[in-house]
């Protein structure tokens, strides 16, 4: 597809320009258009094949509900049945400008707008360009953030262009964004008005009001697995770069000193203007430390500037929550992962590395060098032992007899029925290897608390899920010729037994690509000076 590229600088003047991209929304075409905010896609909202070319456009799932953008008042209701006063004083204060607004919709807007959900999601933009090209559309225009799903939302033209070119039928240039993060979500069609997503307008504005609002749990927290979204926008992993985050609550002082402690940690740092001097990696910033604003408007320019520096794994400086800090630490903690270190506590290391390539030997060296050491696989062998509340579970997932009269498992049965297909077995993962997650974390947590590092020696440290409860992850690598050799030596197991046992274990390579640390244990390489570069 070609893509045409407007620049607008005044809409008033470039009447012409505004009026043609009007025609192709008017004749159901999506186009990129800036907002204070972020970039948008945006769409005819009642022409169901317009909207389809935005999900299409993002490669985002469809149940995703979009927000509807407005450039006058009356034009809301085409949208919601009613707006009732407090609804009406919030618009009052703050539109146009960064807030959206959730209420029970109007039959006329369709599913695909709206996600399936009852409610719709308004906003009127406060973007001179935006606001132009609304008024010439005649219609309200249904837009989400301009970016790939899944990537940070686009914050300046030439992102857009990246991202969306050879994609849509136009993109209109309007300057960099002014907030830098998305508009501030609340629905009221709940009793307690919920804040969903906080941004320039923060939650204290709202109350001021409002009265009460309640803060979504997500929006500082993940998302447990069986917990619904209120907002389908929460379920994915949003606003995130290529390399990975970790985010550190403390002072610029604890944040250097952790850097100093633990070379290697990460390649980067992301942290604020000023202080890239006094760290010792290489940094990027996101505005300054008491400016939230400054913090918005630079944080996703910032992910896409560390993917762009090859970044693999940074360490972030954590602004505070207050106010509009909220907005931030919220793009910025579901970017991490959550994944968070705190200065005074330890920290955990997932070790993991073939049979034979010395991971034993490197956690013995690592306990006596002070870290704790816990066996994911004596964890993984207690959680089917007598008296285990998973017995229960597996006893209901395939037949109570496979628990014997003294309350043991009979393993042989349980195999049986779970190894006869890819379902089955994954049943049986799913059971055991929750537990098993649950278990480390509760005992790796409970060490970092006292301030101690952690190492989780786990030979499936990925395919696991183990990986996610590190901070980091190690591979203990040594060449197939080297580690045979050693098991071969060590087991008296003949050649034959050997290669097959490799066979059976996870790919090396995979596994070395996915580990943020390669620790090579084979000659010439000298195992405890390798791991006093790390630990
Ligand atoms: O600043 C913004 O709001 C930008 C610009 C382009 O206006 N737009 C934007 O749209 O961020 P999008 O689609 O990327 O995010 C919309 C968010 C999602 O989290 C979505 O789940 C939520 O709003 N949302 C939309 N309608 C909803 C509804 N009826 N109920 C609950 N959440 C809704
Ligand atoms: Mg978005």
């Amino acid at each position: 597809m070609n893509t045409r590229l407007y620049r607008i600088t005044d809409p008033e003047k470039q009447k012409n320009e505004i009026e043609e991209i009007a025609q192709l929304l008017k004749s159901g075409e999506a186009v990129a258009i800036p907002t204070e905010t972020v970039y948008g896609i945006a769409a005819d909202c009642f022409n169901e094949k317009a909207v389809e070319k935005i999900y299409l456009a993002k490669g985002r799932p469809s149940d995703n509900p979009l927000i509807v953008h407005i450039s006058r008042f009356e034009e809301i209701y085409s949208l919601v049945k009613e707006v009732p006063e407090k609804a009406r004083e919030l618009m009052n204060r703050y539109w146009p400008g960064p807030l959206t607004v959730i209420l029970p919709k109007k039959s006329t807007v369709s599913d695909k707008v709206s996600g399936g959900l009852p409610t719709v999601a308004v906003r009127m933009p406060s973007h001179p360009v935006a606001r132009a090209i609304i008024e010439a559309a005649g219609t309200p225009l249904a837009a989400p953030s301009a970016n790939i799903s899944g990537f940070p939302s686009p914050t300046s033209f030439s992102y857009v262009k990246d991202d969306m070119c050879g994609r849509l039928p136009a993109i209109v240039d309007g300057g960099d964004c002014d907030f830098g993060i998305e508009s501030t979500v609340i629905t009221l069609a709940t009793d307690v008005p919920v804040l969903l997503r906080p941004g320039a307008v923060t939650h204290a504005q709202l109350e001021e009001i409002l009265g009460e609002v309640k803060l979504h749990n997500a929006i500082l927290n993940p998302l447990e697995n069986n917990e619904q979204a209120a907002s389908p926008g929460m379920k994915y992993k949003h606003y995130s770069p290529t390399a990975s985050l970790t985010v550190l609550d403390g002072t610029k002082e604890e944040f250097i000193g952790f850097i100093k402690n633990n070379p290697h940690f990460a390649d980067f740092a992301l942290c604020f203007e000023g202080e890239e001097e006094e760290i010792p990696l290489p940094a990027v910033t996101f505005g300054t430390e008491n400016d939230p604003f400054s913090q918005a408007k630079r944080l996703f320019d910032a992910f896409r500037e560390l993917d762009s520096l090859g970044a693999k794994k940074v360490l972030v400086r954590s602004p505070s929550r207050e106010g509009v800090g909220l907005g931030v630490c919220n793009r910025l903690y579901r970017a991490a992962g959550f994944r968070f270190i705190s200065p005074k506590k330890g920290i955990i290391t997932g070790i993991t590395g073939g049979s034979g390539s010395g991971k034993s030997r490197v956690c013995e060296l690592l306990k006596e060098k002070g870290c704790v050491i816990i066996d994911a696989d004596k964890v993984a062998r207690s959680v089917t032992e007598k008296g285990s509340p998973v017995i229960e579970e597996l006893a209901r997932a395939f037949g109570e007899d496979i628990v014997l009269p003294d309350g043991n498992i009979d393993r042989r049965l349980l195999a049986s029925r779970a190894f006869v297909n890819d379902e089955k077995k994954h049943l049986l993962d799913s059971i055991t290897l929750r537990r098993i997650v649950e278990i480390c974390k509760e005992k790796a947590v409970a060490e970092t608390e006292k301030g101690r590092n952690v190492i989780i020696d786990a030979p499936l440290l990925f395919t696991s899920g183990l990986w996610s409860i590190c901070h980091r992850t190690v591979k203990i690598y040594a060449p197939v010729d080297v580690r045979l050799k050693r098991i071969l030596e060590r087991d008296g197991i003949s050649e034959e037994e050997a290669l097959k046992r490799f066979s059976r274990q996870t790919d090396e390579d995979r596994e070395s690509q996915a580990s943020d640390i390669v620790i090579n244990n084979f000659p010439p390489y000298d195992i405890e000076q390798e791991i006093n570069k790390y630990f």
